[in-house]
C-alpha cells in the first residue's frame, strides 16, 4: 500500500500554548507497508486499519474537527479522514514515519488544542500493539477510560475501533453506560488485517466502532448501526 507522510510537528505545538495545530505540507513518505514474515510478528509490529473501516465510520458519524488520531501508526486512519476533508492531528508513541512521534497518550492531560474529535484503532486489539504492551481487556478499558477523560472537558467526540464482543464485557458495558455513547457501528464484514494471497486469513472476530459524544443532546438515545 503506498503511503504518504506528514511532517512531524513538535508535541508542544500540538498541546502547548502555541497556535492551534494545523497540518504541514505532506512529503513523500518513508512509511512502511504492512509486512508479514511468515506468521511471525515483530513486537512493535501492527496491522494498519483498512480504508473501508474508517469510511464505514464516516458514513454514519459527522465528526467535528480537527480530529486527533493519537495512535496514528503509518497513518491509515488519518489519511482517510483527510481524504474526506478533515484536518487531522496525527501522533503516536512510536515513530512509524507518519505524524508526530514520541507522544504517549497516557502522558497527555488534554486533547491537542482545538480538536473536536478523537478517532483511533487502539493498540490493544487484534491489529497489534506497542512493544511490551498488554493486549488484555483491562488494558483496553484503561485506554478507553483515558480517551473519555481527555474528551469530556473538550466536549469532544470519541470513536474507537474495538472487537464487537468487547462491549459486552461487564466492565466495558459499565464504562460505556456511564459515558455519553451515541452509537455502536457493527462492521458486518470481518476485517482482513493483512493480505497474504492464498494464506490471507479473515479475522475470527467482528469489530465495531464505539462512538461517544460529550456534546450529545441528553435526550438522544444511542444507536446500533450496521456497516458497510
Ligand atoms: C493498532 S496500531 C493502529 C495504527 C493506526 N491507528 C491504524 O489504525 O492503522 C496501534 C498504534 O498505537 C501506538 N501506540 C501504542 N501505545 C501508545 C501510546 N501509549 N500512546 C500513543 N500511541 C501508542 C502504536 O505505536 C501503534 O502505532
Amino acid at each position: 500500500m503506498a503511503r504518504m507522510d506528514t511532517e512531524s510537528i513538535a508535541a508542544e505545538d500540538l498541546f502547548g500554548t502555541a497556535s492551534q495545530a494545523s497540518p504541514r505540507p505532506r512529503r513523500p513518505g518513508r512509511g512502511r507497508p504492512v509486512h508479514v514474515s511468515g506468521y511471525a510478528r515483530e513486537a512493535r509490529d501492527f496491522y494498519a486499519t483498512p480504508a473501508w473501516v474508517t469510511e464505514a465510520l464516516l458514513r454514519h458519524v459527522a465528526l467535528r474537527g480537527p480530529v486527533w488520531e493519537p495512535c496514528c501508526g503509518t497513518g491509515a486512519i488519518s489519511t482517510v479522514l483527510e481524504q474526506h476533508g478533515h484536518r487531522v492531528v496525527s501522533t503516536d508513541i512510536a515513530d512509524h514515519g507518519y505524524g508526530t512521534p514520541g507522544v504517549d497518550i497516557f502522558a497527555r492531560a488534554a486533547m491537542p488544542r482545538g480538536c473536536g474529535a478523537l478517532v483511533t484503532n487502539p493498540p490493544y486489539g487484534d491489529s497489534g500493539s506497542h512493544a511490551g504492551q498488554s493486549k488484555s481487556p483491562a488494558a483496553m478499558l484503561r485506554f478507553v477510560s483515558h480517551c473519555l477523560a481527555l474528551a469530556a472537558p473538550a466536549g469532544a467526540q470519541v470513536a474507537l475501533l474495538v472487537r464487537l464482543q468487547w462491549i459486552a464485557g461487564q466492565r466495558a458495558a459499565g464504562l460505556m453506560s456511564a459515558a455519553p455513547w451515541t452509537a455502536v457501528i457493527a462492521l458486518t464484514h470481518r476485517i482482513r488485517w493483512f493480505e497474504m494471497n492464498e494464506r490471507t486469513n479473515t479475522a475470527q472476530h467482528h469489530h465495531a466502532w464505539v462512538v461517544f459524544d460529550f456534546a450529545r443532546a441528553e435526550a438522544a438515545p444511542p444507536a446500533l448501526l450496521f456497516a458497510p
